[in-house]
């Protein structure tokens, strides 16, 4: 559609196209329907985990699970940037962050435990793994990001979506956010020692997030079963 077209005649074109207008925003509904089912079934999952964990363990292994549908504007926008023909197939098959669900744990550890453990289920299917932990971004960001398939199952079939979990501590998830924050509302230049500044808070967080789980372990470590029940 041409975005010179005046008011009148784009409202003939609509008038036009109506019929094919309204079939297209019910298929597009339906397709983010299928991303909700998703969210709902690998937050499901993670909650098991999660409870299975605190019981063998009397500690919590994940902190809190956060999840999002990616707003029709940012599919839009995203898609475009990456020069991808706008379709429902495309959105299915060329953008892997339609369902995205934040994992946050306490340790580095538990962030290992919970994604081999949600990898191991059977009805899982691992697409792609980035590991910003070991592999920290130049920037210093560290999360673990996991592109899953999961099986939704309909009234007449059973489709696979994909859905990106990302975990990270809660430390790492503290230095995201206010990064994330501080550059959506102004463009960081490389003035000012900024961006270095901030890849040293990310380095002084992560030197932390080791440090606690060493502590962890020790104190573990040093528990006898007598003071156990204290
Ligand atoms: P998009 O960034 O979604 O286009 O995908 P990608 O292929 O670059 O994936 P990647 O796994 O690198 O990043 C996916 C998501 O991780 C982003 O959408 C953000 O939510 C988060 N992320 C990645 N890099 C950063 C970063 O430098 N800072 C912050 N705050 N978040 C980041
Ligand atoms: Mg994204």
């Amino acid at each position: 559609m041409e975005t010179s077209r005046t008011t009148p005649e784009l409202q003939a074109y609509l008038l036009g196209h109506q019929d094919d207008l309204v079939t297209y925003i019910i298929q597009f509904n339906e397709l983010m329907s299928r991303y909700n089912a998703a969210i709902k079934e690998v937050t499901t999952k993670l909650e098991i985990l999660k409870s299975d964990f605190q019981i063998r363990n009397c500690r919590s292994s994940i902190e809190s699970i956060q999840s999002r549908i990616k707003k029709p504007a940012s599919i839009l926008k995203k898609m475009r940037s990456k020069g991808i023909e706008v379709s429902l197939d495309t959105i299915r098959s060329e953008l892997n962050d339609v369902a995205g669900i934040r994992v946050v744990c306490p340790f580095i550890d538990d962030i290992y435990m919970v994604a081999d453990k949600l990898a191991a289920q059977d009805d899982i299917r691992v697409i792609t793994i980035k590991d910003y932990i070991r592999n920290p971004k130049e920037n210093g960001y560290r999360s673990y990001h996991m592109i899953v398939e999961v099986p939704i199952f309909l009234m007449d079939k059973k489709e696979m979506i994909r859905v990106e979990v990302q975990l990270r501590t809660v430390a790492m998830d503290f230095w995201a956010s206010l990064e994330h924050e501080m550059k959506y509302k102004k463009e960081i230049g490389d003035c000012q020692g900024i961006v270095e500044e901030l890849r040293q808070c990310a380095d002084t967080i992560a030197d932390t997030d080791r440090r606690m789980l060493d502590l962890r372990k020790r104190i573990a470590g040093g528990q006898t079963p007598d003071e156990d029940t204290d």
